[in-house]
């Protein structure tokens, strides 16, 4: 690590820039918070005020300040890919948000231009990074539970419309032109990403259906995009697993993940106590109490934007470097057209 201080630039100041992003850069020693830019003149000039750094009246003249060295690309999900390629372009490393883009080709485009530019692109799939899913990889690469042979896993809570900045029935989550797809993309890259994180795998095979069942814009009619997706996917071990993403499960979050193995069974944040818990065949049980995972209403440090920052100043591939994310998406989107066509979908 030098001693070099890296200046960082927020783009898109709404909540998951304001209670992760910022924060967790302000809090790193190693780096310098030197500009903000937003669609809300007063949302960047806001966070100007509280973390330092100055208010851009466009993206254009954020990316053009040589000072800059990296950005977090925090706004919805229509313009990762735009804003990231923009950056990469600028010479700027980028972290940012999932999903990674809204088409496979728009990933793929991101991944080409961070190596044509020498930069590095990490997106935020901070749930490989969650305390119990990092102790979790290394149980399974003990072979604690045996080999892996079906899991199901789930993140499910009650809707993005109270979270946004600009919360409500309204929220940009729901609008098809804006967010392309809802709770799959919202919640289940997560999991899926996890698993294949966790399990060191690829899916070969995928079916969803995605449903909109209850949510409704100011009109009362239902949303443009999906309020639940339920998914099984074959991986290339042979392993079969769910994924169940949902922001219809009203009063408590679910954030579980169970993995199913031939000597035991491992339960990750499925019980208030214990993180994790083993239960093996002959009746062993190993518990581990750990911090629960973070939620919509309890932040935690996601350690996501010290792991970027680290990346690029010790000049390391960081945990979910781009490339790596590609995985989930591919098979996310395969999961879409299995949809689409009410057929499983084979990933080559
Ligand atoms: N990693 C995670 O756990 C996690 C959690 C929540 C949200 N997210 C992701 O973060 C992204 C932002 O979500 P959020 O919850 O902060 O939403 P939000 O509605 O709270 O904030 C979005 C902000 O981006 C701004 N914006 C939108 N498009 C812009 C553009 N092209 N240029 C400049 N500003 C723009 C809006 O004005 C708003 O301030 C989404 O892609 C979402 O999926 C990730």
């Amino acid at each position: 690590m030098t001693g070099k201080k890296l200046n960082v630039g927020i783009i898109g100041c709404g909540k998951i820039a304001q209670t992760r992003h910022i924060p967790e850069y302000a809090h790193n020693t190693h780096v310098q918070l030197e500009g903000y830019f937003d669609y809300s003149q007063e949302r960047a000039s806001t966070m100007a005020k509280q973390y330092g750094g100055r208010a851009f009246d466009s993206i254009e003249s954020l990316l053009a300040d040589d000072k800059i060295d990296a950005v977090s690309i925090c706004v919805a999900n229509e313009s990762h890919a735009k804003l990231t390629i923009q950056a990469l372009k600028a010479g700027k490393h980028v972290l940012c948000e999932k999903p990674m883009a809204t088409t496979l080709e728009d990933c793929e485009a991101m991944i080409d231009e961070a190596k044509k530019a020498g930069r590095k692109l990490m997106i935020d799939q901070n749930q490989r990074l969650a305390r119990a899913h990092v102790i979790a990889k290394k149980l399974l690469q003990q072979n604690t539970i045996g080999s892996v042979l079906t899991f199901k896993t789930t993140f499910g809570h009650g809707g993005p419309e109270t979270w946004s900045v600009d919360p409500g029935a309204n929220t940009w989550f729901f609008d098809k032109n804006k967010a392309k797809f809802g709770a799959i993309f919202d919640l289940g890259v997560h999991k899926l990403d996890l698993m294949l994180y966790l399990l060191d795998s690829h899916v070969t095979s995928a079916f969803s259906i995605l449903a909109t069942l209850d949510k409704r814009d100011s009109a009362g009619e239902l949303i443009g995009v999906d309020d639940n997706a339920f998914s099984i996917y074959k991986l290339n071990s042979g392993v079969l697993g769910t994924v169940a993403a949902s922001w219809t499960y009203y009063g408590e979050e679910d954030n579980s993940t169970i993995l199913y193995g031939t000597k035991g069974i491992m339960k990750i944040y499925d019980d208030p106590e214990y993180a994790i818990r083993v239960i093996l065949k002959n009746k062993e049980h190993i518990d581990y109490s750990l911090d629960q995972i973070q939620t919509n209403d309890q932040q935690t440090s996601s350690g996501m934007i010290d792991e970027f920052v680290d990346s690029i100043l010790s000049k390391r591939v960081s945990i979910s470097d781009g490339e790596t994310v590609l995985n989930a998406m591919k098979a996310t989107f395969a999961g879409i057209e299995s949809n689409e066509k009410g057929q499983m979908i084979e990933i080559n």
